[in-house]
């Protein structure tokens, strides 16, 4: 007998929020911490709402919650870095998720951060790091699309990478 992770929905009919998160959990996703230097220092938050849109220039997009803190210091400064997480930074990722009570520059304690064009922080052991001047933004529901023109290119470019899917970390 085959079990039915998460019922369809009728033809027609728009998703409810709960069985709309459940599809998107089949979804792979890599794994990113989307930094900032703000007025009052560095900040950041764990995110998978991350993607290309151009290679020229090249241009990344970054979806954030508006209630995020991390967003007001982006758009004090004008600037974010996508740092794309490694295998072994799950911990990294809790911590950026606000999972593990630790808040502001006590959660880029535990790793090793530099910085590139904009000055937002740059995770050192990142898979690639895209640090970004934030060129547009669009209000869409919930979150904020932030667009970034790429700056600088930072990270190991090597190495198994985080991936997040049925609500757990992996590997690839
Ligand atoms: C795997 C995972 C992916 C996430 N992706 C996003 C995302 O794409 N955008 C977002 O705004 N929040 C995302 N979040 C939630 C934020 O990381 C979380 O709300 C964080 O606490 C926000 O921190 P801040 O308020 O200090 O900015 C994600 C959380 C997890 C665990």
């Amino acid at each position: 007998m085959t079990k039915t992770v998460h019922p369809l929905p009728p033809a027609l009919g728009r998703p409810d929020p709960a069985t709309f998160r459940d599809a998107m959990a089949q979804v792979v996703s890599a794994v990113h911490v989307v930094t900032a230097e703000g007025p009052g220092g560095r900040v950041g938050l764990t995110a998978t709402a991350v993607a290309s849109v151009s290679d020229s220039p090249p241009t990344v997009l970054a979806c954030i919650a508006r209630a995020s803190r991390t967003l007001a210091a982006i758009e004090a400064s004008g600037a974010f870095c996508i740092n794309t997480l490694p295998a072994h930074l799950a911990e990294l990722a809790e911590i950026f998720a606000s999972r593990r009570g630790i808040d502001g520059d006590a959660r880029f304690m535990t790793a090793r951060w530099g910085t590139l064009a904009t000055g937002s922080p740059v995770l050192l052991d990142a898979i690639s790091a895209f640090d970004c001047r934030l060129v547009a933004t669009h209000d869409i529901a919930s979150h904020r699309i932030l667009i970034g023109e790429v700056a600088g290119l930072g990270g190991a470019g090597q190495g198994a990478g985080l991936i997040y899917r049925q609500r757990q970390f992996g590997s690839v």
